[in-house]
Order: C-alpha cells, then structure tokens, then sequence
C-alpha cells in the first residue's frame, strides 16, 4: 500500500495541519509492514506556481520544448506520477484568507493535467484519478465547518472530485486556534478523536 502525504502549510515547523496529517498516517501504517510513505512538504520543497512561462511549457508540444521547459514539465510530472502510484493521499491543509495555501494551490495546478488526470466526456469533466482514499487535515484560525464561510472546503472538495480523488474524502477539523489557548485545546483533542475513529 502507498501512502502519499502533503504538507501544504508555509511553516515548515509547528503547523497544525502537518501535525493532524503525521497522526493520520501514523494511525494508518500502525501494526502493517506493507505500507511504504512518501512525503511532499511544500514549504521546505515547494512547487514553482504556474506562471506565463510554466503555462507556455505546459502548452508546447513535448518534442519542441526548451529544455527549460521541459524541465519545468518534469516537475510536474513527478508529482502526477507520485499521486497516481498512492493508494491513499493525505493531505495537510491550513485554511488561509478563505482558501487554500498558495503551496497547495500549485500542487492543484500541478495535477490538474487534461487527458491525464481528467477529460472532458458528453456529460461534462471526468476525474481519472480513482480508486484512492483521501484524508484531509484541516486547521483554521476560527470556525468554518458547516457553515458558509467554509469557501475552502468547498474548492477542495470540488477539485478532488474534478480530478477523480472525491470518490472517498474524509475531512478531519482542527478549528479555532487564533480563539484562545483553551480552543486551541479543545480543536486538538478533536482531531485526536476524529483520528482516532479512523478504521486502521
Ligand atoms: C496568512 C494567513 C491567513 C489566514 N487566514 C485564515 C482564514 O481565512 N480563516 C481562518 O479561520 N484562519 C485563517 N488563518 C489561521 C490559520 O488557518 C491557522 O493558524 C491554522 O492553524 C494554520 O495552519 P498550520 O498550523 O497548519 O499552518 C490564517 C493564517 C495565516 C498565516
């Protein structure tokens, strides 16, 4: 079994998000000797955004491509074949200014590849990404669940589904840490429970 973990948080150190989605995978491994981990933390490795002269690479056919821009492409591609070899992806994700990190933005536009990863069919987009579970760790500075300031989970949700990795999302909640020590507490206590009732 191949587990896929990404860390989305800018900080490096300390983040919440990085915490749930360590525990998340350390609940999933424990007790199997079956199991091999790859880790993408996108604060200490990021991903280049997609930028004029990523999209130019991208849009170059392959055998006329710099090899500036070939390589541009490889990055991407590594990260395509890293997400299609997981059996499971786990992915830590702080919820900044309504969103996504910009870190696990570029991770998104990274996957997102036409024909690869999702085509179009008569019916509208197909996600080709199937046959995988997701964990996804998210931890906010206040409380979004349930409700309609939740503008991330709603893009996150959307993307895996458009990319073929909705197909079973468990969403574990880390929220209210800018609300004080003793929510900050309780948040963590929360997501150790929601971990906790993870089926190994
Ligand atoms: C730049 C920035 C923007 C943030 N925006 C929001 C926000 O829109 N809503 C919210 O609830 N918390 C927001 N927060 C708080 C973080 O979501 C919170 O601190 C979270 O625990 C960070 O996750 P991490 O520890 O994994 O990095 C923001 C924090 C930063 C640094």
């Amino acid at each position: 079994m191949n587990i896929l973990q990404i860390n989305s948080s800018a900080r490096s150190q300390g983040a919440e998000s990085t915490r749930i989605a360590d525990a998340i995978v350390t609940k999933l491994v424990d007790g199997r000797n079956d199991v091999s981990v790859t880790r993408r933390d996108l604060a200490s490795d990021p991903h280049p955004v997609l930028d004029e002269a990523a999209l130019g690479a991208l849009f170059t056919p392959a055998d006329q491509r710099t090899p500036e821009q070939a390589a541009r492409v490889a990055l991407d591609d590594a990260l395509i074949a890293q997400v299609q070899a997981a059996d499971i992806v786990v992915i830590g994700a702080p919820t900044y200014n309504f969103g996504v990190t910009v870190q696990l933005k570029s991770w998104f536009d990274a996957i997102a590849r036409a024909g690869v990863t999702f085509k179009y069919g008569p019916t509208g987009p197909v996600g080709l990404l199937t046959g995988k579970k997701v964990y996804v760790a998210l931890s906010r500075g206040g409380l979004h669940k349930d409700s309609p300031t939740d503008t991330q989970l709603m893009h996150l949700d959307m993307f895996l589904k458009f990319v073929g990795l909705g197909e079973d999302v468990q969403y574990v909640f880390s929220e209210g840490h800018g609300m004080g020590a003793e929510m900050v507490a309780k948040a963590q206590a929360s997501a150790n429970d929601q971990i906790a009732a993870i089926a190994a």
